[in-house]
């Protein structure tokens, strides 16, 4: 048995490290095995096997409908696949607001089920209580502020958050509150980018922006909005680094031709 650690060459320690020597965090999503293992291979520091699985995976508008059995099913998959990189887990819609008991369990079913290393929640001082006990059950979690698409039926829009100052300053003390609780990092959502720089110099633990601007201490991208397999979604914040929408187009137009005209399988693809 290994005394050494997590076994994880990434671990929650490493991140605080990097920030303080300036180091930047790439952090992407991942939902499935062969997908994880890439992403690994690729020398990423966090994947999060995000709820934006119920949109990417599963087609629906919003990350509502997306269940804790679901999230733990995309993270025992991407759990078999990787090595290197922390893995981070949504707790999904309606499993830890409101009851810091059901949150602890949600919690502990993730971490029980998939051996992830931590789970992400949304939101700030409203759900402490909730915060709160998972961290007394030793379970690392990440914050997330600013757009947090759970609350979509709130905002009404995926547009900006906290350009107005009260909400600025609400979101400002909601960073330092889980950063105090213990939670050992942030994700902040489609802010300002001036506004995510005063919350990364305020706070120790890293700050990782989605549409958040520069000056964060990493980034975080959907997978599936990076590869350009959505090619509906372009918000301002994205840089593609791939166009699989029309290369995957291509292939499936190819191989449909090609079964049409009798020319897949040839002789050498056949016993
Ligand atoms: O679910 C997700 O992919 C996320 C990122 C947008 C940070 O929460």
């Amino acid at each position: 048995m290994s005394t050494e650690g997590t076994g994880r060459v990434l671990t929650t320690h490493k991140l605080l490290e990097m920030k303080e020597r300036g180091e930047k965090i790439a952090m992407l999503t991942a939902y499935d095995y062969t997908s994880a293992k890439i992403v690994d291979a690729a020398g990423i520091d966090i994947i999060l096997v995000g709820d934006s699985a119920a949109n990417v995976m599963a087609g629906h508008e919003t990350t509502l409908p997306i269940t804790l059995d679901q999230m733990i099913y995309h993270a025992q998959s991407v759990m078999r696949a990787v090595k290197n990189p922390l893995v981070v887990v949504d707790l999904p819609f309606g499993t830890y607001q409101g009851n810091s008991k059901e949150a602890l369990h949600s919690a502990v079913r993730i971490m029980k089920e998939s051996e992830a290393d931590a789970v992400k929640l949304e939101g700030g001082v409203e759900i402490m209580e909730s915060i709160q006990r998972i961290l007394s059950a030793g379970i690392p979690i990440m914050g997330h502020l600013g757009l947090t698409p759970q609350s979509i039926h709130k905002f009404g829009t995926y547009a900006v958050r906290a350009k107005e100052k009260a909400e600025a300053e609400k979101l400002i003390a909601d960073a330092h509150a889980l950063e105090d609780a213990g939670c050992f990092a942030l994700v902040l959502e489609k802010i300002p980018a001036l506004l995510a720089k005063r919350i990364t110099e305020e706070l120790k633990i890293p700050v990782i922006g989605i549409g958040a601007g520069k000056y964060c201490d990493g980034q975080v991208l959907v997978m599936h909005d990076m590869l350009g397999l959505n090619n509906k979604f372009s918000p301002r914040f994205l840089r593609r680094y791939a166009n699989l929408y029309d290369e995957y187009l291509n292939a499936f137009k190819n191989y449909v031709a090609d079964v049409k005209s009798c020319d897949f399988p040839n002789d050498s693809e056949q016993y």
